[in-house]
């Protein structure tokens, strides 16, 4: 048969499971068994099918650290490519996304340094990210400076037209930056060096922070993003620790710029909408987002969140609020999110709902036609759900606010996943009902797991997103930020397993 043919065939078949699942709706195949505080995790997890998403979750990690090594420079078939170029994807037609994403680099080097005291090789990718950033940082003729959003894989400027300048890009570099730095520090090894590469970054955000022409992470809409602006605060409040310690005077140019951004910041909490909102003062780009309501938001959290008391972190009531707005504007939104649960080694496993990236969206993943859900923000929902379970661990008490009850009944009705009524009560640590509490956000973030893996192919090669319709990948192929989700939310993960065990 042809290949085409059988792909068709396949989608064909996978439509009808789809349907036939879609009609088991109302009483989702529960595999995940209400939790029972007398019988222990490994006992409960043989009965309910979490060890067979935990097996999937450790092949996935495996394969997602490869795929994202093979992304980085040296790259095998390209001999052009400059060691420290990270393409977005190896994909270069349909769509094009072999290049470094100033971006897409940094988030991936945050990720890559994780596993530093693992092996040699990690060292050395690093030190070629390095290289690669002084190249650019030093380059000439740059229209839009830093900000440019990438650069070709031979390390040139691209020359087409870009939504530009992106101004996140070179903040999360900083970051990327001092923890390397920090590193160095631990193992007593030279890293002063390294210091004017963080102020080259630092210093072009403290300088152009809150202009409302630069565009977002999405690269379509001019104005002030909140995305935009959390990383530039959390980059720069680092900065201030790192410059006061180093005795730099540089702390106070980056300081008096963390004021300025937290001046902006309220503004972005509507209160009749009831989410973030990811935009204000457009003043250009696209004119459709009416909603206001984007998972780059979520991103935002996850990413640069202050735990403590920060409004815009994980932990805040104002994420929580901008969650539920987008789980339930996506969850009727495509088709795929009609299944409730998925098959994993032999045992059904219920799946949460996919998400993409706002409601308006027409990106197809190649050109324009109308939105998907996309893997990196369904696995950014998995790490909310842990990460906020972690932060509770951390508090050692739980206070569950409307947005949370909220948020759980929903996830309840959607998923049949049991929990007890939390609403308004602080739960004190350690108690049986914080236990079950801490051990409903993993559940709640499985489903989220769940839902990636069923549509991660076999072989674990993800995409940026999922057709709607049928749920296999669409757009670039091998995206390098997809697999750097998943083993974000991984690791949040297996905090919460430790503290459960
Ligand atoms: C439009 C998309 O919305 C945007 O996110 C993407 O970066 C560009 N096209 C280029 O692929
Ligand atoms: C399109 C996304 O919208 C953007 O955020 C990303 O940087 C590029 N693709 C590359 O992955």
């Amino acid at each position: 048969m042809h290949n085409r043919t059988v792909f068709l065939l396949i989608q064909t078949c996978s439509l009808i499971v789809g349907i036939a699942k879609a009609t088991q709706r109302q009483k989702p195949l529960l595999a995940y068994a209400p939790w029972n505080s007398a019988k222990s995790i490994e006992t409960q997890a043989q009965d309910s099918g979490i060890l067979k998403l935990e097996e999937w979750i450790n092949g996935q990690n495996e394969f997602s650290q490869k795929q994202i090594l093979a992304n980085i420079a040296p790259i095998s078939n390209d001999h052009k490519a400059v060691p420290g170029a990270i393409c977005a994807s190896p994909s270069r037609a349909y769509p094009n996304y072999y290049y470094t994403w100033t971006r897409d680099s940094a988030l991936t080097m945050s990720e890559v340094f994780e596993w530093i005291n693992s092996t040699n090789e990690v060292e050395n990718v690093m030190k070629d990210y390095i290289q690669f950033t002084e190249k650019v940082q030093k380059m000439n003729g740059l229209q839009y400076g830093l900000g440019e959003a990438k650069f070709n894989m031979d390390g040139t400027p691209f020359k087409g037209s870009w939504c530009n300048a992106q101004t996140d890009g070179p903040a999360i570099r900083a970051r990327v930056v001092l923890k390397y730095i920090s590193h160095l520090q631990g193992q007593k090894k030279d890293w002063r060096r390294l210091v004017d590469i963080v102020k080259r970054d630092l210093d072009y955000v403290a300088e152009v922070y809150g202009q409302n022409k630069h565009c977002d992470i999405w690269e379509e809409a001019r104005g002030l993003h909140l995305y935009t602006l959390l990383a530039q605060r959390r980059a720069l409040v680092e900065g201030v620790l790192f410059m006061q310690k180093v005795d730099d005077k540089a702390a106070d140019k980056y300081n008096h710029a963390v004021k300025g951004i937290e001046k902006l910041l309220p503004q972005f909490w509507d209160d009749k909408r009831g989410h973030l909102l990811t935009t204000v003062d457009k003043s250009g780009g696209i004119r459709s987002k009416q909603s206001n309501l984007d998972a780059q938001t979520m991103l935002a959290g996850l990413h640069y969140g202050i735990d403590g008391n920060d409004e815009f972190g994980v932990g805040s009531k104002w994420m929580t609020a901008t969650v539920f707005q987008l789980l339930r504007v996506f969850s009727s939104m495509y088709t795929i999110n009609e299944v409730a649960s998925t098959e994993i080694g032999g045992k059904n496993i219920p799946v949460g709902v996919a998400i993409g990236r706002y409601p308006e969206d027409v990106y197809d993943g190649v050109g324009v036609s109308s939105g998907n859900p996309w893997s990196l923000l369904t696995s950014g929902l998995a790490e909310y759900h842990y990460r906020l379970a972690a932060l509770f661990i951390s508090a050692n008490s739980a206070e569950v606010s409307e947005e949370l009850s909220q948020l759980l009944e929903w996830t309840r009705n959607m998923s049949g996943l049991e929990v007890g009524n939390f609403s308004g009560e602080k739960l004190v640590g350690g108690s049986t009902e914080f236990r079950g509490l801490i051990r409903y956000l993993m559940e709640a973030g499985d489903l989220y797991m769940a839902r990636v893996s069923r549509h991660t192919a076999g072989d674990h090669t993800m995409f940026e997103q999922w057709y709607k319709y049928d749920g296999f990948g669409h757009g670039a192929i091998h995206l390098t930020w997809s697999y750097v989700a998943h083993l974000a939310a991984s690791r949040a993960r297996s905090e919460i397993v430790e503290y459960l065990r």
